[in-house]
């Protein structure tokens, strides 16, 4: 699958056939996502995976704020992956110091591309994925036993797909794009 395909076409999947997804496939998977670039290659991002049908149905009673939307989507994955970082890292140049103004905010920026990351990876092994931003990051930590240095980003629902959603629409370039100076 080509680059610019693997962008455009990957949707956010909300319906996983029961099937679970092989651990060697999502080996596979966060070997191609630990490419993202990262600030100074610091590397904090850490994906823990989970698919113990148990685990996930704790998440999705307990970790996403109650919204129903999230809860059925969990209870219909066959896995679940946390993503999380290492806290106090990136932003700096030296151990004490934040190098810029956005002091600790380049962490979830990792995080970020991380998850795009991921998310493209997977597309590209046929395994549907749908991030998730309406979580409890206490309770999932709790829930996955997260060391202490980390701190959660999102949840990723991931299985193989059971929907096609249709493409989501965008922005035109000329809303989102502006050559400086013109
Ligand atoms: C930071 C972030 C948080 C999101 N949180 C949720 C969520 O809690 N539940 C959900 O169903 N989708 C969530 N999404 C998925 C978006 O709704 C989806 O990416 C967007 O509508 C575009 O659709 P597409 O991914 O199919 O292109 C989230 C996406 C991002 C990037």
């Amino acid at each position: 699958m080509d680059a610019i395909a693997m962008i455009k076409e990957r949707r956010s999947v909300r319906k996983f056939k029961g099937q679970p997804v092989e651990r060697e496939t999502m080996r596979k998977i966060v070997s191609i996502s630990r490419w993202a670039p990262s600030w100074a290659n610091f590397q904090i991002v850490r994906y823990t995976l989970v698919d113990d049908e148990s685990i996930i149905k704790r998440l999705a009673a307990d970790a996403v704020e109650g919204v129903a939307y999230n809860t059925n989507i969990l209870n219909g994955a066959p896995g679940v992956a946390v993503l999380s970082f290492v806290k106090g890292k990136s932003g700096k140049l030296n151990k004490d110091e934040y190098a810029t103004s956005k002091a600790d905010v380049w962490e979830v920026f990792d995080a970020g591309i991380a998850c795009q990351t991921f998310c493209l990876a997977a597309h590209a092994k046929g395994v549907g994925t749908v991030i998730m931003g309406v979580i409890n990051d206490a309770s999932i930590s709790q829930i996955v036993g997260l060391p202490d240095e980390e701190t959660v980003a999102a949840l990723i629902a991931y299985g193989y797909p059971d929907e096609t959603p249709a493409p989501t629409p965008r922005k035109d370039v000329e809303e989102v794009l502006r050559f400086a100076g013109e």
